[in-house]
């Protein structure tokens, strides 16, 4: 008798988990299924990878307190055509789409603040979404195309034949 309710006891604190009344079971699977989504890192890159990519970093950029401003200035109303230009440019890097026709140095050339320190943190900011969002594979491939057209860039906008480079910024 003891060894029957002891086991019923077992089967009953097993059963409350595993089999579920009426209903529960399809809860219980979108709930779990919502966290993995939630938690599940990306492996695949996609446009839709990238969408995620630069909707995310762009919303850390507008609240960074060293480049939110410099962005603040240079796009005062409607982020929507910046983040357009910037799936095309990812999409072109990543995907070889072909789909951003700009000029990044002519267009940073303009940027009123823009220095080189603040690549740094821009890289950071890019690294550490990356890493929120994709696998070590994916977020690596990204954050390295990312280092090497920065490094570009700042070649572009800040070396001085008379400067020995890495510019001394102290
Ligand atoms: C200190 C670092 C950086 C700052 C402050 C900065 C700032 C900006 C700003 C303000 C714009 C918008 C300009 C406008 O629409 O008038 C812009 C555009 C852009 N940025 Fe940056 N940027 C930085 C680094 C980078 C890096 C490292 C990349 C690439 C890996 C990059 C790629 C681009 C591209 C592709 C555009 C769009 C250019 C176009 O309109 O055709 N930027 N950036």
């Amino acid at each position: 008798m003891h060894w029957v309710s002891a086991k019923r006891t077992t089967v009953n604190w097993f059963a409350c988990w595993s089999t579920p009344w009426p209903g529960q079971w399809s809860r219980r699977c979108r709930l779990d299924r919502g966290l993995a989504m939630r938690t599940k890192k990306i492996d695949r890159l996609s446009e839709d990878a990238i969408h995620r990519l630069v909707d995310d970093f762009y919303a850390k950029i507008r609240v960074d307190p060293d480049l939110g401003p410099v962005f603040a200035r240079a796009i005062p109303g409607d982020w929507g055509p910046h983040l357009a230009t910037m799936r095309n440019f990812w999409s072109s890097v990543m995907l070889t789409t072909g789909r951003y026709k700009g000029n990044p140095v002519t267009v940073h050339h303009r940027v009123d603040g823009i220095e080189l320190d603040l690549f740094d943190r821009w890289l950071a900011l890019f690294e550490q979404t990356c890493g929120e969002l994709f696998d070590d594979n994916l977020a690596n491939a990204f954050h390295a195309k990312a280092a090497r057209i920065a490094e570009s860039l700042k070649l572009a906008l800040f070396y001085r034949p008379d400067r020995p480079w890495p510019r001394r910024t102290s």
